[in-house]
């Protein structure tokens, strides 16, 4: 661990929900931390609402849309001025679209916001993370039984379903995460998927994609569900407890839980990763 700097913390989506609740958790424990949102005005007041509850000084905001690759690279370059060392990487962002929609790179956006902007920082962020490890990085996942349909992965010939586009997504997230906890290993910086639970959520809700499932849910069970900040802990365990030095996991509340057939396949794993790699231009 660098003695030289605080532990340093990387949360997207932190102005909402389950990003919100472990940039605060993190904040009490002391971290200082880069709330990435998309608005300036929500994560202003993210910032400051957190900073109030906890006294924590070291907290800087981060803006970027990240359905826009231009504005993840950018976003990458300003962490990394910002930030000389890093030690964790949330990639907690991720939102859901009742009808198809296009990124300024023309990708669907379900996959340019939840797979491919979580895929492009990381890859930006790689070499900080490996120069302050340990470190680690935590892809927030779903639990959806898919496969994700490398012969239409931009949804041009199916017809279009939110909940279909958005766990696929999320598995592309968690091919890739396997993929690079091999890559990883003995650089003494880890990766792994967390699924959260079912929690209460405003996902999608700013998108106006809160379709009939979420209200639903949020009608039937929502006053059962658990709060973000219960749905949290399972995530700060991964990043506290020392016990838990796991790499290319796929984990609810610190235990691993069974992935998608097609995730546990090496060979599809790599060839989402490259495909991956082409539609950020990284290759
Ligand atoms: N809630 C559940 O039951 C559940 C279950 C399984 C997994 N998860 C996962 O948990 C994570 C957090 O979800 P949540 O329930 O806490 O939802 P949430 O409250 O809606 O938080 C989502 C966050 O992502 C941000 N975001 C969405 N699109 C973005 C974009 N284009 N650019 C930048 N930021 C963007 C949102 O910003 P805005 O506030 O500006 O929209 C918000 O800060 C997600 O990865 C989700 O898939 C949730």
């Amino acid at each position: 661990m660098s003695q030289q700097y605080p532990q340093t913390a990387l949360i997207t989506g932190a102005n909402s929900g389950l990003g919100y609740a472990i940039a605060q958790a993190l904040a009490q424990a002391g971290w200082r931390i880069g709330l990435v949102a998309r608005d300036p005005r929500r994560g202003q007041m993210a910032l400051e609402r957190i900073s109030a509850a906890t006294g924590n000084g070291a907290l800087a905001l981060f803006i970027a849309d990240l359905a826009s690759q231009a504005q993840v690279r950018a976003l990458a370059e300003s962490v990394l001025d910002r930030f000389a060392a890093l030690h964790l990487l949330v990639n907690n962002a991720a939102t859901a679209f009742r009808q198809r929609r296009l990124s300024p790179e023309g990708i669907e956006c379900a996959l340019a916001v939840n797979h491919l902007a979580p895929f492009l920082l990381t890859l930006l962020l790689l070499d900080r993370l490996k120069a302050s490890a340990p470190a680690q990085i935590i892809n927030i996942g779903t639990r959806i039984d898919t496969a994700l349909d490398l012969a239409d992965w931009n949804w041009e010939q199916r017809p279009y379903r939110m909940l279909a586009a958005y766990g696929q997504a999320k598995l592309g997230m968690l091919h890739v995460t396997f993929e690079l906890a091999r890559r990883l290993e003995g650089t003494g910086v880890r990766v792994n998927c967390v699924f959260p639970g079912v929690f209460r959520s405003n996902l999608g809700r700013t998108d106006g994609a809160q379709g009939f499932f979420w209200r639903a849910v949020d009608r039937l069970i929502g006053w059962a569900l658990p709060t973000p900040g219960q749905a949290a802990r399972g995530v700060m365990r991964l990043i506290l407890d020392p016990a838990l030095q796991i790499n290319g996991a796929y984990l609810e509340n610190g235990r691993p839980i069974p992935a998608p057939v097609q995730a546990r396949d090496p060979q599809m794993n790599q060839r989402i990763w490259e495909l991956s790699l082409r539609l950020t231009g990284l290759q």
